[in-house]
């Protein structure tokens, strides 16, 4: 079977299938988080900012909340998918946007912005990555909350790390494979590679796509938040996404994610 090239955010659907798993859970936690860590007006604003919104499956969770949920993303495809699938069309907006250089709407301020799931490591530089904390903090209003969620890296692994998904809906089945070679210590940069074997009325295919990810230590992490001094850490947990399970910010685990607040009132 051939085996085509493809940006698998190009095929939002099949992307949705496979990371609609955790939606709930995710959605409940940044809930969770605000009620928990959000403070003055911030505690009182339930409109959430999602960077990078992807298909919007995040989005129509919180919108079920009864939040509004705003989102931009770089990819069109998955914004077209996010447009289609949200309801409650006066509750949200979504636009094209890149991480390294956002803007939000006009005066536009939020309760909570997020970044979930290593999207993050996307942006391949120190300084637009500090750019973009910059900016996410910048978008909400004092004593609103950054999550940022991401995968550490272990710079002394030797071997690939591998994960799989399997994930079917409507008579759509993927399988997700994706492989992360050992990161270069001197550019932080991890390949990774994701390969989807949909199989759907009786036909199956397959596609791959190729990237780079920055990568982070837990020290790396914790410069990049050293560099925003108007955010800062008040709680970190892991990919449980587990209130009552608050962790350290260490090189113990991979899953990390942390909850930034904007100083100020
Ligand atoms: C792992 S998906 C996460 C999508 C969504 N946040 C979710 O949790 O389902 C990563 C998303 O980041 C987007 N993306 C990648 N690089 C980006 C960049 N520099 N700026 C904005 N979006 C980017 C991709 O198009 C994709 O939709």
């Amino acid at each position: 079977m051939a085996r085509e090239q493809r940006d698998w955010y190009d095929t939002p659907l099949y992307y949705d299938i496979i990371f609609d798993a955790d939606t709930l859970k995710e959605a409940a936690f940044l809930e969770g988080v605000w009620e928990r860590f959000a403070t003055g007006k911030a505690r009182k604003m339930k409109r959430v900012l999602e960077a990078a919104c992807g298909s919007g499956r995040v989005m129509g969770e919180m919108l079920k909340r009864g939040w509004e949920a705003d989102g931009f993303d770089l990819n069109a495809s998955m914004l077209e998918h996010a447009r289609k699938r949200l309801k409650r069309r006066d509750k949200w907006k979504v636009w094209q946007g890149d991480l390294a250089g956002f803007e939000v709407p006009k005066g536009r301020r939020y309760g909570v912005v997020h970044c979930l799931v290593s999207t993050f490591k996307y942006v391949l530089s120190e300084a637009e990555a500090v750019a973009a904390l910059r900016r996410m903090g910048e978008s909400l209003l004092p004593g609103g909350v950054v999550v940022l969620g991401l995968h550490l890296t272990d710079y002394g692994r030797k071997g690939c790390e591998h994960e799989r998904w399997v994930e079917e809906r409507d008579g759509v089945e993927v399988v997700c494979n994706t492989r992360t070679w050992p990161a270069e210590r001197r550019t932080r940069l991890e390949r990774v590679r994701a390969r989807l074997k949909v199989t759907e009325g009786g036909v199956t295919r397959e596609q791959e796509t190729v990237w780079d990810f920055r990568t982070y230590g837990a020290g790396q992490l914790r410069a990049l938040v050293g560099a925003v001094p108007e955010l800062e850490r008040v709680g970190c947990f892991d990919f449980q996404y587990d209130l009552s399970a608050p962790r350290r910010l260490d090189d113990g685990y991979a899953d990390v994610i942390l909850v930034l607040r904007k100083v100020g009132v």
